[in-house]
């Protein structure tokens, strides 16, 4: 397949960000308008919520934004050639890895074939770049002296969640092999745990069902659940519980960022995306507590299916290659940047 005509991504192109209504696609969408940037804001809100459009619309009055309600698979050439879109965030996904165990078929048919469907309408209606948001769950479980996670480390994921975004990781790799002579460039951004909120106090995290460590510990504090289930503290770790990255969601846009700037024609790269320290999750709620000031009740439960011991990246690629390195250094900025939301927005975006 070939791109007909490329719409070169200069600043006058509309930047299509899908799952804008989400928790991650939100902060991006915030992100690019407040830089000016004209904004495509797709979402079908099964996930996403109106609130969040709502709080950018406050936050950016005057800002070049178009939110159309639809998903990824309702879009076509001439829509985005219509919009004159040059380039594509697309964060939309399910991304709950029981959910995946046991509705596979719902995540390929988002994560992989859904995706496919928007990368093919985005070639053929001249787009020339597209960032994929991959994750972590990619490597499944790596071994020991694989650890901190390159992007050179083998992808073998454990889990249908996993499973769905290599798949789509490799057709962006191919599409953009297969279009090569268009203009057109890509990027898997591999996301380790992605935590916190808008410094701007604008745009926060709000899931349902909620399964995050942090805004459940903060749903905790505010008295929404009664205690907090650690998952297990039997784990080959200094402390026994699991160890993850948790990178800030404004320094994950802010990759995005670079990503669009550094890409060159014809080129697919993949980045690995975390601060490259980890945190387990008893330093979590210690963090949280410190934070809050709040003593969190946490009893312990067996093991969470698909959980990985530990999950650190070095981030040193992305740096070295596009001058990227995260800027929030603390799990206690990340929290408590999280923290001044929710103690706004006990209830999300609801209120
Ligand atoms: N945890 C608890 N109790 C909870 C919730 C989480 O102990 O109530 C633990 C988990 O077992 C894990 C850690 O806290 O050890 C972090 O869990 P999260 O659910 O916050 O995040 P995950 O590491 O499971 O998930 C992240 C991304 C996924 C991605 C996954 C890769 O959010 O999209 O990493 O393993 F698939």
């Amino acid at each position: 397949m070939r791109a007909i005509s490329c719409v070169v991504p200069d600043s006058r192109d509309a930047i299509l960000i899908t799952g804008a209504a989400g928790y991650i696609g939100s902060h991006a969408t915030l992100r690019f308008l407040r830089e000016g940037r004209r904004v495509v804001a797709l979402d079908d809100l099964s996930v996403g919520r109106p609130g969040a459009i709502e709080a950018i619309r406050g936050a950016a009055p005057g800002a070049d934004l178009e939110f159309v309600r639809r998903g990824i698979t309702e879009v076509d050439a001439s829509w985005i050639r219509g919009r004159g879109i040059g380039a594509v965030l697309h964060f939309a996904a399910r991304a709950i890895v029981p959910e995946s165990v046991a509705r596979p078929e719902l995540y390929y048919t988002v994560n992989t074939a859904g995706s496919v469907a928007l990368m093919r309408a985005c070639l053929e209606g001249g787009a020339r770049r597209f960032v994929l948001s991959s994750t972590a769950a990619t490597y499944g479980v790596p071994p020991a002296d694989q650890i901190p996670i390159r992007e050179s480390t083998r992808q073998d994921p454990i889990n249908p969640y996993g499973r769905s975004k290599l798949a789509a990781e490799w057709a962006l790799r191919d599409l953009t092999a297969a279009s090569a002579g268009s203009g057109f460039a890509s990027a898997a951004l591999r996301y380790f745990n992605v935590a916190g909120c808008d410094r701007t106090g604008v745009l926060g995290e709000d899931h349902d069902p909620e399964t995050h460590l942090i805004p459940i510990l903060l749903h905790h504090v505010l008295g929404r659940v009664d205690r907090v289930t650690m998952y297990g503290e039997d784990y080959d770790t200094p402390d026994g519980s699991c160890i993850r990255d948790y990178i800030h969601v404004d320094d994950l846009v802010e990759a995005h960022a670079a990503v669009l700037a550094g890409l060159g024609d014809g080129e697919f790269r993949a980045y690995n995306l975390g601060r490259g320290r980890g945190s387990s999750v008893r330093e979590v709620i210690a963090a949280v507590e410190r934070v809050t000031g709040h003593a969190c009740r946490v009893e312990v439960g067996p093991r969470r299916a698909g959980d990985p011991p530990v999950l650190v990246t070095d981030p040193g690629l992305i740096d070295r290659e596009l001058g990227w390195s995260p800027s929030v250094p603390t799990i206690e900025e990340i929290v408590g940047s999280a923290w001044a939301w929710f103690r706004n927005h006990p209830e999300g975006y609801r209120r």
